[in-house]
């Protein structure tokens, strides 16, 4: 089995590392990332990458062909990956998350890959009705990260084929621990504000609906779409990828992470314009066709798992929504230096330090 991991260097890409290992202990993994977080670890005792057989350093909007020779799947994590660096880089978002996607599965479908699995979201819902949506519901994509993940999806459909099966899994928002934790994303912003401040300060009023997974369980999705078939789910798949277990309102995220770390102030903001992404996802098709590769963890075991390791690294900055654990933080930082330029390339000879 040879795999290749687009976008491994990030937040979920350890997890993936981890999962596809513990299923191909003898697999040849190979890693592709430009490596805008390479350098954002939260003090793991080893680096993640070195799970790998080779991991190469490169940007997918122009990654060789060649590269592809030999994969057997090819996964795509590449991405800019959450709404706030969506709207502030729109046409950089559109180049990685869907035209370098659909240029990598059209060179993987002729190198003759047989799987490819896509990091697509349910963001594509945005605002929707309190009913959970379903694969087939009509799309409400509000972000240019959310349009990306459909105009993706939907040059992907075209490009499957009995012997190029494309599956695209529609995640949840992510949680939960990694050797690149991030501080971006809702629950783990609650845990550690609960932790270093004492306090959860919700943005919005706490009423959307979001759904949550844990990245060890999208790993575990990841590694289901690595082998499926064409007989289950279709050459072409888009399909929602959680637990119907874990859609709950942000004010319950706060609450459950303060049911762990007690003595917690969770404040609202009542003046927050209204959150436009509230959706429930309907994860009954995933069920179906993944049964042994369904969600594990939960939520409370999620907030001690954040909690437990950021207690570990002496986690302390009060100050952490404007520290390297935040994404949009970090790719500013590094424009500032000159080090990457308006379209987020390495400007290679700048930063003499
Ligand atoms: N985290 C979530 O809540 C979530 C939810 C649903 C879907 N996803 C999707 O899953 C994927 C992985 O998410 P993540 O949280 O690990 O994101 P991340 O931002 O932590 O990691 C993305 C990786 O892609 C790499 N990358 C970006 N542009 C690249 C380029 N031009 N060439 C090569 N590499 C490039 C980055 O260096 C980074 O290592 C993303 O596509 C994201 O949209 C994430």
């Amino acid at each position: 089995m040879k795999i290749l991991i687009l976008g491994n260097m990030g937040y979920v890409g350890p997890s993936v590392i981890d999962q596809l290992r513990a299923t191909y202990p003898d697999a040849e993994l190979i890693g592709h990332d430009i490596g805008y977080f390479a350098h954002c670890l939260a003090n793991p005792s080893y680096l993640p990458e070195t799970k790998l057989d080779r991991q190469i350093f490169g940007d997918v909007r122009d990654i060789p062909g060649e590269l592809f020779e030999g994969m057997d799947a090819v996964i795509n994590l590449a991405g800019i990956s959450n709404d706030p660096m969506g709207n502030k880089y729109e046409e950089v978002t559109l180049d990685i998350n869907f035209r370098a996607t659909i240029r990598a599965a059209k060179l993987a479908k002729d190198k003759g890959v047989k799987n490819f699995v896509f990091a697509s979201s349910c963001s594509m819902y945005g605002l929707a009705d309190d009913s959970p949506r379903k694969e087939s519901d009509k799309l409400n994509p509000l972000t240019a990260y959310a349009r990306s993940k459909v105009m993706a999806e939907e040059n992907l459909e075209p490009l499957a084929a009995n012997d190029f099966v494309v599956t695209c899994l529609r995640f949840a928002t992510a949680c939960g621990w990694s050797s690149r934790f991030r501080l971006d994303l809702v629950l783990n912003d609650f845990v550690a504000g609960a932790l270093v401040n004492k306090q959860i300060s919700i943005l919005s009023d706490g009423t959307p609906w979001r759904p949550m997974i844990n990245t060890k369980d999208m790993a575990r999705a990841i590694d289901w779409g690595v082998s499926r078939e064409a007989s289950n789910g279709g050459k072409f798949l888009a399909v929602n990828a959680g637990s119907n277990d874990w859609n709950n309102k942000i004010y319950a995220l706060a609450e459950a992470t303060a049911s762990v770390i007690p003595g917690v102030d969770i404040s609202v903001n009542p003046h927050a314009p209204p959150d436009k992404r509230s959706y429930r996802a309907n994860f009954d098709l995933f069920k179906k066709l993944a049964p042994n590769h369904q969600p594990k963890e939960d939520l409370l075991s999620t907030v001690n798992e954040i909690k437990t390791n950021l207690v570990e690294m002496n986690f302390n900055d009060p100050n952490y929504r404007n520290s390297q654990f935040i994404r949009l933080k970090v790719l500013g930082l590094l424009q500032s230096k000159g080090l990457l330029s308006s379209n987020l390339q390495w400007v290679k000879s700048a930063g003499h330090r």
